[in-house]
């Protein structure tokens, strides 16, 4: 019989054999004893991304028994809506959150990027995590949100807090907790200032629909700034991580990279299929639904293990090689459908540019594979800690 928790530290150390046996041996797998339910294969998790009729985000994406539930989307914001409301809000972030704004911030990022790693020239030893990747990304949604830059170390702490899990603790810690009510003054009161005083960002652009029938009240805004915050800061962080992993880990790969930058994009839509910093996102079934023959009932927690279904033979050859020149269009890992990624093609620009002046500093970095340590989050994958010598 599988057993599978996915608050298991040796699960978060290397989840796919376990996905292996999931997808041969139980495809419906049902935990009773921490009420939830997951699908494994490619073609039900797709099916499901979907069918918002059956499968809702309406009590949020994560598994904690605190976070889960209807009240989710006080942090989930319109994440944890279904249509018609979620096509609604969604529709009203998208008239700012344009590709013309998210390709406008490509020399911003750029700069950002270099200003980060020129202090790192020289320096010998460093953690890829704690001086580079986990900075970009928060520093890209700050500048989105208008927050200044002497805030933005606290707010990743807090981010950082939301989804840590230590081992044996199966829900939101209470500096979690802590965490994200600090978080919700920070945004409250940056609001309230952007009202006053609105800048060229994003939010403030949000904040000055004011005068309009269909704009957001304070408090879908401040659920926006958390779904920014936690969506777009700790998914970028761990691609950077995971992409500079497996190239290491494969040195074959590496100098393909090594050889011609444009294969960067190439690197990390592949990292993105074989280690994807979103795991799995859960979904509560509206009916009953049948799945390869297995019923789950109506009122049911299902994990969609993306994890599982970007490595599932049906779709990939040798999913378990990493090959950058594969053709990964099957890869679930923005999601599909009604909730497909907002930010996609922001984490793939913010990916290409920093890994561009990445490898134009630290072709030769090697990983001090003794000393990496993982985050333990139930549906982030990745690093807390990736020292490197350069
Ligand atoms: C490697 C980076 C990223 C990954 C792997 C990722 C993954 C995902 C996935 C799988 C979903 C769908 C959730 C669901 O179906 O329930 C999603 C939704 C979302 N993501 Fe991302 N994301 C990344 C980066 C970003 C960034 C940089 C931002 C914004 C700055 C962002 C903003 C959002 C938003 C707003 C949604 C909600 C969309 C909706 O509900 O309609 N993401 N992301």
């Amino acid at each position: 019989m599988v057993e599978f928790s996915p608050y298991a530290y040796e699960f978060h150390e290397d989840p796919y054999p376990i996905y292996r046996l999931l997808r041969e041996e139980a495809p419906v797998y049902h935990n009773e004893k921490m009420d939830f339910w997951a699908i494994s294969r490619h073609a039900d998790v797709l099916a499901a991304f979907k069918d918002p009729k059956r499968f809702s985000n309406s009590h949020g994406v994560s598994i904690d028994p605190t976070a889960r539930g209807p009240g989710a989307r006080a942090g989930t914001s319109f994440l944890g809506m279904d249509p018609p409301e979620h096509t609604r809000f969604r529709s009203i972030v998208a008239r700012t959150f344009t590709p013309r704004r998210v390709a406008a911030l490509e020399p911003r990022i750029r700069e950002l990027t270099v200003g980060t790693l020129d202090r790192l020239v020289g320096v010998g030893d460093f953690d890829v995590i704690q001086d580079f990747a986990g900075i970009l990304p928060m520093a890209v949604i700050s500048e989105m949100l208008g927050v200044p830059e002497a805030d933005r170390d606290e707010l990743r702490a807090w981010a950082d807090l939301l989804v840590h899990r230590e081992e044996g603790v199966l829900d939101v810690p209470p500096q979690g907790f802590v965490a994200f009510g600090k978080m919700r003054k920070y945004f409250g009161e940056l609001i309230a200032r952007l009202r006053s005083d609105p800048g060229e960002d994003l939010l403030s652009s949000l904040v000055v629909q004011d005068g309009r029938k269909d704009a957001l009240s304070d408090d879908d805004l401040l659920s926006f700034c958390n779904l920014m915050v936690v969506a777009g800061n700790e998914t970028t962080t761990k691609l950077l991580g995971n992409t500079l992993y497996w190239l290491w880990r494969n040195p074959g790969q590496r100098a393909l990279v090594q050889n011609d930058f444009s294969l960067i994009p190439a690197s990390v839509e592949e990292t993105l299929r074989y280690d994807n910093s979103t795991q799995a996102l859960m979904r509560l079934t509206l009916e009953e639904v049948e799945i390869a023959g297995t019923t789950i009932p109506e009122g049911q927690h299902v994990l969609l293990l993306v994890g599982s279904a970007n490595r599932d033979p049906e779709v990939f050859e040798h999913p378990e090689i990493f090959e950058i020149d594969r053709d990964t269009t099957e890869m679930l890992s923005f999601g599909r459908g009604t909730h497909f990624c907002m930010g996609a093609s922001l984490a793939r620009l913010e990916a290409r540019v920093a890994l561009e002046e990445w490898w134009k500093r630290f072709p030769d970095y090697e990983i001090e594979e003794e000393s990496i340590e993982r985050v333990h989050s139930v549906n982030v994958r990745g690093f807390a800690s990736l020292p490197v010598r350069v």
